[in-house]
């Protein structure tokens, strides 16, 4: 049984995997508009998995004797200068995701809520694997440069990011 407490904050990482599916939509489609397949592949694979991480909190929850929340949905930001603003942005949305499986695991811990602390384990990894990712991308543009063939060269590396990814499936439990 969860205490009012975490659930309202189970509810609250929904609202901000949800966030993060549709701004990582968002990024795809500037990435297509760009002629950037390989860079657009990937962002469709972020916003899926992280419509998958929404749908095992939302789970969890009711599983759990809690009501899910479905959030609602704010405009996410269309505009970027070029892919590395629209890396950097994946990367701070990474980071706020983090902050908010951090505060949750906080939570959990006060309320002595081992069950819920023993799910989040599984966030706790996905996220360091995550930021990692982004820090790679934002590491190699750096490397390769957005000049002459850069752009060519960056985008067949996020690609290639995106043909190892697992297909996000839907959560079991
Ligand atoms: Fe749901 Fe990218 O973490």
């Amino acid at each position: 049984m969860l205490s009012p407490t975490v659930e309202s904050a189970l509810n609250d990482q929904i609202s901000i995997e949800s966030h993060s599916s549709n701004a990582y939509l968002a990024l795809a489609s500037w990435c297509e508009t760009k002629g950037m397949e390989g860079s657009a592949k990937f962002f469709y694979l972020q916003s899926e998995e992280e419509r998958a991480h929404m749908l095992r909190l939302f789970k969890y929850i009711n599983d759990s004797g809690g009501k899910a929340l479905t959030p609602a949905l704010n405009q996410p930001r269309t505009d970027f200068s070029d892919i590395m603003e629209v890396v950097e942005y994946f990367l701070k949305g990474e980071v706020r995701v983090s902050d908010g499986i951090n505060k949750l695991v906080y939570i959990a811990t006060q309320e002595k809520d081992y069950t819920t602390l023993n799910f989040l384990q599984w966030y706790v990894a996905e996220q360091h694997e995550e930021e990692t990712t982004a820090r790679n991308i934002k590491d190699k543009i750096n490397l390769i440069g957005l000049e002459a063939n850069g752009l060519y060269l960056i985008d067949k590396e996020i690609g290639a990011l995106a043909a190892v990814k697992p297909a996000a499936s839907e959560p079991a439990n």
